[in-house]
C-alpha cells in the first residue's frame, strides 16, 4: 500500500483524492491546505486526515508519496521538499511558470534519482492511450503529421485569466506534450499565431491571447499543428489525428450517450460533448493516478517525468517567443 497526501483541495485535488481513495494499492492518509474548509470537507468523505500544514504532511512518516494539486506559483517549493525527503511526487502541470526554475527543479530531482511524474493526463486518457498503442503497433507506418483541435467551452475568469501564466503555458501546454507524444520526435521548430478575437479587451489587459494556432516540426519533418481557442459555443472540442506512412488514426469527441436524432429539420443530430475537462477526462484522471501508484509499488519507471515538464514549457515560451516576433523560433 502506498501512503499518499493530496495537497491542495481545489477542483483537480477533488479528483486526486478520489481517486487515490478508490485505488486498491493506495491509501489516502491526508489531504493538506491551508484552507481548513477546503481540506476538511474532502478529508472526511475519504476517511483521511485534514492539515493545514502542507508541508507536516509531506513529513508524515506514513506517507510515501504526495499528489501536488496546489496553485501553480506553489509547486516548486512543495516539489523541492517532497523530494528533499524522499518522498515520490505526482506533480500537476506546469511544473511552474518560469522556464528557468523549472528546468532548475528538474536538474535537482535527476541528480537525487527522485520519482516525481508530471500530471500530463491526456496521455492516459483510454481514447488518447489507444491511438498511441495502434501507432506503436505499427498500424499507421511511421508518423507523419499529428493534428490536435484543443479548445474550451468558454473564457475563463478573469481572475483565472490574470495568473494562468498565457494560454500557452496554461492551455496550449497539454497539445505541446501530446504533440510530442505523439510524433515519438522532439520539435525542433515553433512557428505560432495569436489572437485576441474572444475578449480583446479582457485577454489584452494581461498582454494575453484567447486564440493560438501553433506548429511544429521535428528534425527528420514530422509536423504537428495545434489549434486552440477559448471558446467553442458547441462545448469542449478535443480531437486528434495521426496522419502515417500507411494510414490514418482519429478520435472525436466524445459524448455522455451516442442517440442520434433526426427530425424533418434535421438529421444526426447528437447531445453536447462532455463538458469540460472534468467530466472529459474523469476517465483519464483516475488511468493517471492507476499508472503513478502502479509504478510505485512495483518500482518500474514511472510513465512522465519533470522533463516532459521542462520540454512542454519550453515549447510553450517558444510559441509566445514566434507570436511575439512574427518568425520561427528554432530550439
Ligand atoms: N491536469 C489538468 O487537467 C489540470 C486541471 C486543472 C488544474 N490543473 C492544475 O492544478 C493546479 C491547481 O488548479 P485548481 O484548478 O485545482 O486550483 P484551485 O484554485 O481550484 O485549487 C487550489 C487549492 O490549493 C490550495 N492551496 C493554496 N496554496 C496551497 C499550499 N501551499 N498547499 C496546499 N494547498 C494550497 C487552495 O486553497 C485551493 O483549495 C494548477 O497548477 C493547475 O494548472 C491541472
Amino acid at each position: 500500500m502506498i501512503g499518499i497526501a493530496v495537497l491542495g483541495a481545489g477542483r483537480i485535488g477533488k479528483i486526486h483524492a478520489a481517486n487515490v481513495a478508490a485505488n486498491p494499492r493506495a491509501r489516502l492518509i491526508a489531504v493538506a491546505d491551508p484552507f481548513a474548509e477546503a481540506c476538511e470537507p474532502l478529508a472526511a468523505k475519504h476517511g483521511a486526515e485534514a492539515m493545514t500544514d502542507p508541508m507536516a504532511a509531506i513529513a508524515r512518516d506514513d506517507v510515501d508519496a504526495v499528489v501536488i494539486g496546489t496553485p501553480t506559483d506553489t509547486h516548486i517549493g512543495l516539489l523541492t521538499r517532497a523530494v528533499e525527503l524522499g518522498k515520490a511526487v505526482l506533480c500537476e502541470k506546469p511544473i511552474d511558470l518560469d522556464l528557468g526554475k523549472s528546468t532548475e527543479a528538474a536538474a535537482q530531482i535527476e541528480k537525487l534519482g527522485a520519482k516525481v511524474m508530471l500530471a500530463f493526463n491526456r496521455r492516459f486518457d483510454p481514447t488518447f492511450a489507444e491511438v498511441r498503442r495502434a501507432i506503436d503497433a505499427g498500424k499507421i507506418g511511421a508518423v507523419r503529421q499529428v493534428v490536435i483541435s484543443s479548445r474550451d467551452p468558454g473564457m475563463p475568469p478573469e481572475g483565472y485569466v490574470k495568473s494562468s501564466g498565457g494560454l500557452f503555458r496554461d492551455m496550449t501546454i497539454h497539445d505541446l506534450d501530446m504533440a510530442r507524444w505523439l510524433l515519438g520526435e522532439e520539435p525542433v521548430t515553433v512557428t505560432a499565431m495569436a489572437s485576441r478575437i474572444v475578449d480583446a479587451e479582457m485577454v489584452g489587459k494581461y498582454d494575453d491571447y484567447d486564440s493560438a494556432m501553433v506548429i511544429l516540426q521535428t528534425a527528420s519533418g514530422r509536423q504537428a499543428h495545434i489549434n486552440n481557442c477559448r471558446e467553442a459555443v458547441y462545448g469542449y472540442d478535443q480531437r486528434i489525428e495521426v496522419l502515417g506512412e500507411t494510414g490514418m488514426l482519429s478520435h472525436d469527441n466524445l459524448r455522455p450517450s451516442t442517440m442520434r436524432l433526426a427530425t424533418a429539420e434535421m438529421t444526426e443530430a447528437q447531445p453536447p460533448l462532455l463538458n469540460f475537462f472534468l467530466e472529459r477526462y474523469t476517465a483519464a484522471y483516475r488511468a493517471e493516478m492507476e499508472a503513478f501508484v502502479s509504478a510505485l509499488a512495483d518500482g518500474t519507471p514511472l510513465p512522465t517525468t519533470a522533463q516532459d515538464g521542462v520540454q512542454a514549457l519550453r515549447l510553450a515560451e517558444a510559441a509566445l517567443q514566434s507570436v511575439r516576433t512574427g518568425k520561427t523560433v528554432s530550439l
